[in-house]
C-alpha cells in the first residue's frame, strides 16, 4: 500500500522539513558544532507529529535540551556504578567519565537510560522462553569499552552485544500495543553481526516469551536465513514480527532487501494497520532508501498486529540470545513517521559525525606483522608464542632462533567475525589463527565456521594498565587475552577460573604491540 499524503501527513512533512532546515542552517552557518543546532532526532520526530516514546543512546543527546545521564556502568573492581552523561546539553557523551571510572579494571553497561522522560530504560534482560548465560538465567551485560568510536571527534562507546548479551524493559510507558502505529530507527555497526537469533531493537512481548505471530515489531540486523532474507549473503535489515524475520511481504526471499554492511548503518522499521516499511542508509553519508513499503506479510497472524509494548535490545522476543551486533542509538515513536521526518533524522545522524574509533596503534592495521609483549613486571621479555597448536608466553630476544622468532610473530588480519576488530594469523603457519577454546588460546587452522571466526576475533582497546593494548574477545566481550602462569587465556576480571583472578588482571591483559620478531 503506497503511503497516502493525508492532511495530517502533509502538515507533519512540512514541520519535519522546517526542523531539518534548522539543522542544515546550523551546520552551514557554522553556528557552533552541528549538534548545537536546535533539533535532534526526537525534536524532529515531535515536529513531524510522531514523538519519541523511547530514546536510547550511549553516544549523544537525542533532544536538543536533554542534559541527563545516557547510561550507567558498573566496574568489576568494587562493583560500584557510575552514570555517564553529556559534555553539554543536547551534545555528546562525556566518555572521559567512563575512562577514569573504569581505568585498570573492566566495566559493563548496566542501564541505558530513556531520554524521553518516560523511564523506558533498558536493563539486563531476564530469562524468558530461553535462559541467558548469567546468574538466574539473565542475559549478560555488554562490556562498556568493547565498541570504541568517535562522534564529531568526541570519544564514545557503543553497546557491544556478544552472543548471550541482552537488554530489555517489560514494563514500559507509551510504547505501541495491539495494532497501534509506531516507528523506530537504530544505528548499528554494519560490520558486526552473525546468524544467531536475533539482534533486535524494538517492540516485543512483555513476558519474554513467544506469544505468537504479530506479538513483536522490532528492527532485526544480521544474516540468519531461517526466516526471511534478501539479496546477497547478508546481513540484512528485516522486521522481527515474531516467528518470522520479514524482508518484505513474503515469508522467505524478497528481492528488494539488499545486503548492507555500512560501518555505521541507519536502520528503520515502522508499522501501522496493514502497512509497514523497512528503510536504511549509511549513517555517515547520504540518504535513506526504502526497501519495503506495503501491506503486512502474506502469512497468517500478522494483520492485525498484537504488539505488546516491551522493548528489547540485542535479543529476540523470547529471549533468544545467540545473536551479535553493536548498537549506538535508537528511538521508538508513537505514530507512523513520515518519510520526510525520517529523512530529516537521517540528515541529523549524518551531521552528528559518527566515525570508527582507533586502537591508537598503527601496528594494529590489517597486513602488519607484529609481536605481542607482556607488560606485567614479571614478564616484560615474554611474547605470545605458539608451538604447534599450543600457545604460551616465551622469552624472545635478538639471540633467539629464527623458529622461536617466527613462533612469536603474527600477521594482523581484519577480524574474521567483525572487521572493526582484528584476528592474528600465525606468521609461520599460514591459514592458522590465535583462537580461544574453553577460554584458553590455541593456534588452529581456520575451518571457515562462524564459531571459529568469533573465537579468533579480538577487539583492541587501550591497555587496561595504561600500556599498549588490551584485546576483548569478540564473542565473550568481558574476557580479554591474558597470560597466567605463562599460558594464555581469555579472562574476566574475577570469576570462577583460576586465570580470572583479579590480582594483576589489568597488567596481565595489557600487551605492547611491537614490530614482529620474524
Ligand atoms: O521472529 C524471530 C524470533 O522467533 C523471535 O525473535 C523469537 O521470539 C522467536 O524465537
Amino acid at each position: 500500500m503506497p503511503p497516502r499524503l493525508t492532511g495530517r501527513r502533509l502538515r507533519a512533512a512540512a514541520m519535519a522539513l522546517t526542523a531539518a532546515s534548522a539543522v542544515i542552517v546550523g551546520v552551514l552557518t557554522g553556528s557552533g558544532t552541528a549538534q548545537a543546532a536546535t533539533s535532534q532526532p526526537c525534536d524532529i520526530y515531535a515536529a513531524g507529529g510522531t514523538p519519541c516514546v523511547a530514546a536510547h543512546s550511549t553516544t549523544r543527546a537525542l533532544y536538543a535540551t536533554y542534559n541527563g545521564a545516557l547510561y550507567q556502568v558498573r566496574r568489576a573492581s568494587d562493583n560500584t556504578t557510575r552514570d555517564i552523561g553529556l559534555l553539554s546539553a543536547g551534545g555528546y557523551v562525556n566518555a572521559a567519565t567512563q575512562d577514569s571510572f573504569c581505568a585498570g579494571t573492566s566495566c559493563v553497561i548496566t542501564i541505558i537510560y530513556d531520554q524521553t522522560g518516560r523511564n523506558n530504560r533498558l536493563t539486563q534482560a531476564p530469562p524468558g522462553g530461553f535462559n541467558g548465560p548469567a546468574a538466574g538465567g539473565y542475559d549478560n551485560l555488554a562490556d562498556a569499552t568493547a565498541a570504541p568510536i568517535t562522534v564529531a571527534g568526541h570519544k564514545a562507546y557503543g553497546v557491544f552485544v556478544a552472543p548471550g548479551t541482552g537488554y530489555r524493559n517489560n514494563s514500559t510507558n507509551g510504547i505501541a500495543t495491539g495494532d497501534q502505529p509506531e516507528g523506530m530507527y537504530a544505528i548499528f555497526d554494519g560490520t558486526h553481526y552473525n546468524a544467531g537469533c536475533c539482534f533486535d531493537y524494538g517492540n516485543a512481548e512483555t513476558n519474554s516469551r513467544d506469544n505468537g505471530n504479530g506479538t513483536m515489531e522490532a528492527i532485526y540486523f544480521g544474516n540468519i536465513k531461517a526466516w526471511g532474507y534478501g539479496t546477497g549473503n547478508g546481513p540484512w535489515v528485516m522486521a522481527d514480527l515474531e516467528n518470522g524475520l520479514f524482508s518484505g511481504a513474503n515469508a522467505g526471499y524478497n528481492a528488494n532487501d539488499p545486503t548492507l554492511t555500512h560501518r555505521f548503518l541507519t536502520a528503520i522499521v515502522k508499522g501501522e494497520p496493514n502497512h509497514w516499511s523497512i528503510r536504511a542508509g549509511n549513517a555517515q553519508t547520504g540518504s535513506l532508501s526504502t526497501y519495503y513499503n506495503g501491506a503486512r506479510p502474506n502469512v497468517a497472524g500478522y494483520n492485525p498486529m498484537k504488539k505488546e509494548g516491551a522493548i528489547i535490545l540485542g535479543i529476540g522476543g523470547d529471549n533468544s540470545n545467540s545473536s551479535a551486533g553493536t548498537f549506538y542509538e535508537g528511538v521508538m515513536t508513537s505514530g507512523y513517521p513520515s518519510e520526510a521526518t525520517e529523512n530529516s533524522v537521517q540528515a541529523n545522524i549524518v551531521a552528528a559525525g559518527y566515525a570508527p574509533g582507533s586502537s591508537g596503534n598503527n601496528l594494529l592495521t590489517p597486513g602488519s606483522s607484529i609481536s605481542l609483549r607482556a607488560t606485567t613486571a614479571c614478564c616484560t621479555t615474554r611474547y605470545i608464542n605458539h608451538s604447534g597448536a599450543g600457545v604460551n608466553t616465551a622469552v624472545v630476544d635478538s639471540a633467539s632462533s629464527a623458529t622461536a622468532k617466527a613462533n612469536a610473530s603474527w600477521i594482523v588480519r581484519a577480524g574474521l567475525a567483525n572487521s572493526s576488530c582484528v584476528s592474528f594469523e600465525s606468521k609461520n603457519t599460514a591459514g592458522s589463527y590465535l583462537r580461544h577454546q574453553n577460554y584458553q588460546l590455541y593456534v588452529h587452522a581456520n575451518d571457515g565456521s562462524a564459531l571459529f571466526a568469533s573465537d579468533a576475533t579480538f577487539c583492541p582497546q587501550a591497555g587496561k594498565n595504561g600500556q599498549g593494548n588490551s584485546f576483548a574477545s569478540s564473542n565473550y566481550s568481558t574476557r580479554y587475552i591474558r597470560h597466567y602462569n605463562n599460558l594464555v587465556y581469555i579472562a574476566s576480571n574475577g570469576g570462577s577460573n583460576t586465570f580470572d583472578a583479579t590480582g594483576l588482571w589489568a597488567d596481565d591483559v595489557s600487551w605492547v604491540v611491537t614490530g614482529s620478531w620474524a
